[in-house]
């Protein structure tokens, strides 16, 4: 009853909102903002999701994002992690959403809940199930029955859950803006009809739920009432709502921007961000949501990809590890306050926009009741503007705005920094990694029990349903003991095309080689020179899948192995495809079967003690330690640089994958004072895209914690150490 009456009312609201004057809603909302409790209101937010770090930290982060002047914290919700098999939910731990928006609302912040449930947000699959995908006759984000069903279903719970839990705002709780799918309007355009068709269902479903807070559709233009199209991107202040009667919201302002592992490190410049900001308040905006606000970690394997890092950092204003980063965390909270000081003027009045130059603008609220401020802007990215506005002269420094909430004194410039860099180190903590000992993969599984033979090769995903990352693929090649390559002739080549994102290559039990996609090239092909000898050799391919796709059009039909062809050439014969001989298969390693990462195993596997400097070079090998928690409560990180490529466990809780390519990228610097975008601004270039691995406190005891690490190439388990991070601000 409740939830209809506010329904009800919601839907007055929006439909006659000028006319109405309706108090008995929580929230509506109006042409100029959300209007909470009768009231407009400006609403800073700032995106922090709930699996990307821990229960223990949450309290932290919320409190910070408090501190730094925001009024509401953003989140997604990540269908794959809360329904792992149809009908089996999981809302535990990390992923106790309902425990997250209880310390936002005990915090006193409001919550923008983004059910999607498609998120993208650089996450494996885009946030759906892997299952989702074997739903017969199913077809992702379209006027699809069984996708319809399933997404209405998940929706519905999740909705249900806030009810049941009092969480949305017509209850009493901190939901006060809900988020139905997910930048769709490239995804429409593909789609004609049938995208059209499916964004009006998605809206009117989720509207039916009947919240009593609105619904928005981010990048759609075409959101039908009374759900609001919002923005996103690096400026907004191009943006205006499909109708006249809707707020301007921006559901995304980056505050940086994701990795991937070969990548380089991306940085958005405060100033600049700062004065998108501006920019989008003096435009008449007045919903801010940074992405990321704080960005933390995709543990496990929650990347999305294929390559995006286990580090989601984002250059966001708290970093990573919780930590606060300036001058990006104390100049975006003083651009909060002086926004704040406007307040009532900028939700009563329009802007009076003037020109004071070719380059140099004032945006000028003034209302009845005397209130008046002013944004004075200098767009020009080379040169200081001198500018005279009430009588006053001021300067104006390249591509800033300066606020006047008075119109007459300047309280803040986006250009002018006053907090100093933060100062970060990752020291020694003479914690010592003792009792190594190893156990090496080898290829003893892949004649196991769980080996299956058909003729050709196999899509990846369609064997493994992303149990594990890894996917092998034997065969084998006879050769005559007449091949000339035996008698001092030029070895064989194999070439193997796969459709990513990584392979490594064993023939005869050896590593013969490696091969590597990117995040913006799946597909590669290995070419190796191979060692066979006369009689039968083995060919094994072990396919690894490094993050699922989070984005593009039907994402979810992307092929991921070995599709081939896979051939060898330089035999007698010229060619020889082996595309379509028998293929023995075989999900997952040995060692994830064994639970080697399990602190609770019984030790049915031969470890080998005082292994460690023998067994560097030998792929695929697990290795394991004991540690002690150092003292102290900074944040701890596991320098992993001396290794290659592989995943890392504390505890039996999954750090995440690594992978210490190299960054590749353009480093030459990086000016605030022009339109960002990423490529502008790298850094780290020539060293690893990812070196440092969080390791949360929380999943640590005092003394004997047990780290397992799986290395595919080779590396020097003995030099990895854990790192504390200090942070200096000042
Ligand atoms: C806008 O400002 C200019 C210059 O101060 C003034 O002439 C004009 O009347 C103002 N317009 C409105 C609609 O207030
Ligand atoms: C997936 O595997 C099943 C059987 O394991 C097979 O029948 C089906 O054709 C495969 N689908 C694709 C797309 O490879
Ligand atoms: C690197 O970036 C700088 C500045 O954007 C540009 O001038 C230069 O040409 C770039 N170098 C290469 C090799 O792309």
């Amino acid at each position: 009853m409740e939830a209809n009456s506010a329904c009800r009312c919601f839907l007055l609201c929006t439909v006659l909102s000028l006319t109405l004057q309706l108090t008995q809603c929580n929230v509506a909302y109006d042409n100029k903002a959300l209007i909470i409790n009768g009231q407009r209101r400006i609403i800073l937010s700032g995106s922090i999701h709930y699996p990307r770090s821990t229960p223990k930290m949450w309290e932290g982060l919320i409190q910070k994002a408090k501190d730094g002047g925001l009024d509401a914290i953003d989140t997604y919700v990540f269908w794959n992690v809360h329904e792992p098999s149809p009908g089996n939910y999981n809302f535990e731990g990390r992923y106790d959403i309902v425990k997250f928006i209880k310390m936002v609302h005990k915090a006193g912040l409001y919550v923008h809940l983004r059910i999607g449930p498609y998120v993208c947000a650089e996450w494996n699959f885009g946030g759906f199930p892997v299952w989702l995908k074997y739903v017969p006759g199913i077809s992702f984000r379209t006027d699809n029955e069984p996708f319809k069903l399933a997404m209405q279903k998940f929706t519905q719970k999740i909705v249900q859950m806030m009810k049941d839990e009092k969480l949305f705002e017509s209850q009493g709780g901190p939901i006060i803006l809900a988020q139905i799918e997910n930048e769709y309007e490239p995804e429409r355009e593909e789609s004609g009809d049938a995208g059209h068709a499916y964004m009006t269902w998605a809206a009117k479903m989720a509207v039916e739920l009947d919240t009593g807070v609105p619904w928005v559709m981010c990048k759609e233009d075409d959101a039908p009432d009374p759900v609001i199209n919002t923005c996103n991107g690096f400026y907004c202040d191009y943006f205006s709502p499909n109708k006249p009667y809707k707020p301007t919201i921006w559901t995304e302002a980056w505050s940086g921007w994701f990795t991937d592992f070969g990548g380089p490190i991306y940085q958005r410049p405060v100033e600049d961000l700062a004065f998108a900001v501006a920019r989008f308040i003096q435009k008449g905006g007045s919903f801010v949501n940074y992405y990321m606000y704080h960005g933390g970690t995709n543990f496990g394997r929650t990347a999305g990809g294929p390559f995006i890092t286990t580090t989601y950092d984002y250059n966001a204003p708290i970093d990573e590890y919780g930590l606060i980063r300036e001058p990006k965390y104390s100049h975006l909270k003083e651009l909060h306050k002086a926004i704040k000081l406007c307040e009532r003027v900028l939700l009563a009045a329009d802007p009076n926009i003037t020109h004071l130059g070719s380059y140099e603008q004032v945006h000028l609220f003034s209302s009845k009741s005397e209130d008046c401020a002013a944004f004075l802007a200098n767009y020009n990215q080379k040169s200081s503007a001198s500018v005279t506005f009430n009588n006053r002269q001021y300067i104006l420094p390249p591509w800033s705005i300066s606020i006047l909430p008075d119109c007459k004194k300047v309280v803040f410039n986006t250009a002018q920094v006053g907090a100093k860099a933060s100062q970060i180190q990752m020291l020694p903590t003479n914690v010592e990694l003792l009792s190594w000992e190893t156990f090496n993969e080898g290829l003893s599984s892949i004649d196991g029990d769980s080996t299956f033979t058909v003729v050709g090769l196999l899509e990846q995903l369609n064997v493994t349903r992303d149990t594990s990352d890894y996917l092998w693929y034997t065969t084998n090649v006879d050769i005559r003991s007449s091949e000339s390559f035996l008698r001092g002739g030029r070895h064989p080549t194999l070439t193997v095309e796969s459709r990513g994102h990584a392979m490594h290559a064993f023939i005869n039990g050896r590593l013969s080689g490696s091969a590597f996609g990117t995040r913006e090239e799946r597909r590669f092909i290995f070419t190796g020179n191979v060692e066979l000898h006369a009689g039968r050799n083995r060919i094994s391919l072990l396919s690894i899948a490094v993050g699922l796709p989070n984005i593009g059009p039907h994402f979810e039909t992307y092929k991921t192995g070995i599709l081939g062809p896979v051939v060898l050439h330089g035999l007698d014969e010229g060619e020889r495809d082996l595309s379509w001989q028998k293929w023995s298969y075989k999900v997952g390693l040995e060692g994830e079967a064994m639970k080697l990462i399990s602190p609770n195993t019984i030790p049915t596997v031969n470890w080998i003690q005082g292994s460690l400097k023998a067994n560097i070079k030998q792929p695929l090998t697990w290795y394991k330690a004991y540690l002690d928690e150092p003292k102290g409560d900074e944040p701890l990180a596991l320098d992993m640089s001396s290794m290659r490529k592989g995943q890392v466990w504390v505890n039996g809780h999954s750090i995440g994958r690594y992978y210490t390519v190299s960054a590749n990228g353009n480093c030459s610097g990086c000016s605030y004072s022009n339109t960002f975008r990423p490529a502008k601004c790298q850094f780290d270039c020539g060293h690893p895209t990812q070196q440092w691995y969080h390791v949360p406190r929380s999943w640590l005891n005092p003394t004997q914690n047990l780290l397992v690490v799986l290395e595919e190439i080779e590396g020097d388990a003995s030099k990895i150490s854990l790192l504390k991070r200090v942070v200096t601000n000042d």
